[in-house]
């Protein structure tokens, strides 16, 4: 391991480690928040490579402009309905959907009034940044920061990719008709692990989601989604938000088959399942529950209207439209390979879904022609 590597994961632990001694214990989500996210030392929030093919995980819009291209499509169903209209993009990345997206709604004639970033990572800020200064200025001028979610109403299109999936779970496990949370002790120098009873707040959440579990069953669920959900689509006035990323509708999420629930975590584009490895230096993360989504949207005062897998969304978009083969054929063949890893169900295409909710705009997305909202 490289000295800095080495001193990211030594320093994190030690983090980790006094927060246990102050608190006696933290919960699996509070320890998932600093190993992802404390400032400097976090997986996300250190400076070293995570997305991308050098990186530990490649996501959709780092495997070339397709995906991007076909949101493009889909924005621009929806962009001429609104008036100055905000793109607000969470969780940008290394902004490079936000870089594809906007060169293909200018192709379009359908760019946006003003694209803003809302990231929590300051690394990833700052990538985000030198990315979107090589566009053409035309473009890049109207890329902004924010450093909180919108705080002004506003009329546009919220769009998040696999930042769903980057938000801190809380372990569950359900033991002769309890629900007990997962919590972290330290035991002579290890972290080790503990159930405990959940506070109101938490059980109530678990309980309303009415599962029917086996004794033993182990899962996982995203705290207050309610809470930061509103807290990113709350000022949408009118317009569409759209979250794609990997997961099922519940009765999926919470298969008897699925009884050790579905954290996994990343390096090197290796999976495994030991999240007290290599803190700070692996990236740790669950499915979505969609239903949870779809609840948490309509508490926040949107209307869901489309729930469908990626390939089903990217094909209603028409991701073959790029494909020439009469053209260069290197770059046909780097752009079919590009679309199956997107589409093919054992890739990516069945494993993630896309949700898209409305507020105050009443339109039909093409992307949702084949809608699946009965599996939520
Ligand atoms: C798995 S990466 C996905 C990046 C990018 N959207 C893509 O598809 O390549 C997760 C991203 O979400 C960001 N993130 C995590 N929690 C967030 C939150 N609460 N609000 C906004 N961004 C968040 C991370 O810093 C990171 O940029």
């Amino acid at each position: 391991m490289s000295d800095i590597r080495l001193e990211i994961n030594r320093s994190l632990q030690h983090k980790i480690t006094s927060q246990i001694k102050q608190k006696g214990s933290i919960s699996f989500a509070e320890f998932m928040q600093m190993a992802l996210y404390e400032p400097g030392l976090g997986y996300y929030s250190a400076g070293l490579t995570k997305l991308g093919s050098s990186g530990d995980f490649v996501t959709a819009p780092e495997m070339g402009q397709l995906f991007a291209r076909c949101h493009a499509n889909c924005f621009a169903e929806v962009l001429p309905h609104l008036s100055e209209p905000i793109i607000v993009e969470l969780g940008a990345g290394t902004g490079q959907f936000c870089v594809d997206v906007l060169q293909a709604l200018d192709e379009l004639s359908s760019l946006p009034e003003r694209y803003a970033i809302f990231e929590v990572s300051a690394d990833l800020k700052k990538v985000q940044q030198e990315k979107v200064a090589q566009l053409p200025s035309e473009l890049s001028e109207r890329v902004v920061w924010l450093d909180s979610p919108p705080t002004e109403f506003f009329e546009g299109i919220v769009f998040a990719n696999e930042v769903l999936d980057a938000l801190s779970v809380e372990v569950f496990q359900f033991k002769e008709g309890q629900f007990f949370r997962l919590m972290l002790i330290d035991e002579k120098g290890c972290l080790t692990e503990r159930w405990d009873a959940f506070e109101p707040l938490l059980l109530t959440q678990l309980q309303q989601l009415d599962l029917q579990l086996s004794s033993g069953y182990r899962s996982e669920f995203i705290p207050h989604l309610s809470v930061w959900m509103d807290s990113v689509v709350g000022k949408l006035n009118k317009g569409l938000v759209l979250m794609v990323d990997y997961g099922y509708g519940r009765p999926a999420y919470y298969h008897p088959q699925r009884s050790t629930g579905t954290l996994v975590c990343y390096q090197r584009h290796q999976a495994n399942f030991n999240p007290y490895q290599d803190v700070g230096l692996q990236d740790i993360t669950a499915f979505v529950d969609f239903t949870a989504v779809a609840e948490a949207m309509n508490d926040a005062g949107l209307e869901v209207v489309g729930f469908t897998t990626q390939a089903e969304f990217l094909m209603a978009n028409k991701i073959e439209q790029w494909l020439d083969p009469s053209g260069d054929y290197q770059r046909y063949f780097e752009l079919v390979s590009e679309m199956k890893k997107l589409v093919m169900p054992d890739e990516m295409g069945d494993k993630f879904k896309a949700i898209a909710a409305t507020k105050n705009l009443s339109i039909e997305l093409t992307a949702f022609k084949n809608n699946r909202l009965q599996d939520l």
